[in-house]
């Protein structure tokens, strides 16, 4: 397994505002050495798409899935008014659906964003041509810390390395990438955070023990992302 590449930074609150909903870099980097050209992708947790149009721009035939109709129907409406070809988005829960029910032809590549679990590293193992890519970006399990239950979806490297090693991946490229927001008071942490996720972290306890790590001048909330690159193996599953 490849070093673990870390890249850090302690930023001002309104300056790391202004990138917090950004792809990150390294994701964006493995995007640009892949070659994707007539390539088919599979964009899991696709949201309004904007993964799956980075893939489709670089010349990948793009499928991409999510359970929100709403937002299918704008990332559609893009990809209408933007003209990109090759791109269409399809209705489907990614955790328990067979991935070939989403595309016929063999998957050439899995891309994810901020959409991860074991269900999903499975499914894309099971669909993925041998050598076939999966790259993603997920919270890193040091997402959110200060909220001590930080983030659902986190995982740390060595869980992520194993799981993808369970199930017939390489691990070609892995990288951290971690941004420490600084602040003055907790209330401008409600200007930093969307609405929603206050009123959940308010709703599940994590807005109180955010409180307590400000109460004791721990004035920060870490944002930190695990970035993967890895290839299906080529060997056999045994029968299950
Ligand atoms: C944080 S958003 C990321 C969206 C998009 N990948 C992006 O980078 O803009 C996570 C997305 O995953 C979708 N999602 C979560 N669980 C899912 C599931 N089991 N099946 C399909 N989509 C799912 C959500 O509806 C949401 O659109």
């Amino acid at each position: 397994m490849p070093d673990v590449v870390r890249v850090s930074r302690t930023l001002p609150w309104r300056e790391a505002a202004k990138e917090s909903d950004s792809l990150r870099p390294s994701l964006v980097y493995q995007f640009r050495h892949e070659d994707f050209r007539g390539k088919l992708v599979l964009d899991v947790g696709t949201g309004e798409g904007r993964l799956a149009f980075v893939a489709a721009s670089a010349g990948a035939r793009v499928v991409g899935v999510d359970l929100d109709r709403t937002k299918l129907m704008h990332a559609r409406a893009y990809a209408g008014i933007r003209n990109i070809p090759h791109v269409e988005f399809v209705l489907g829960d990614v955790d328990k659906t067979p991935y070939h029910e989403f595309a016929r032809d063999p998957i050439d590549a899995v891309i994810s964003n901020l959409c991860m679990s074991p269900e999903i590293v499975w499914h894309s193992s099971r669909a993925l041509r041998p050598g076939g890519t999966f790259i993603f970006c997920c919270h890193h399990g040091d997402h959110w810390k200060e909220t001590r239950r930080g983030s659902q979806w986190a995982f740390y490297e060595d869980a992520m390395t194993d799981l993808l090693e369970e199930n017939r991946f390489e691990v070609s490229f892995m990288g951290v990438d971690t941004t420490v927001a600084l602040f003055d008071q907790l209330r401008e942490v409600e200007l930093f955070l969307r609405d929603s996720v206050v009123r959940k972290w308010v709703e599940d306890g994590r807005w109180e023990e955010l409180s307590d790590s400000f109460a004791q001048g721990e004035n920060h909330l870490t944002l930190s992302y695990l970035v993967v690159k890895a290839r299906k193996l080529a060997a056999a599953y045994r029968a299950e």
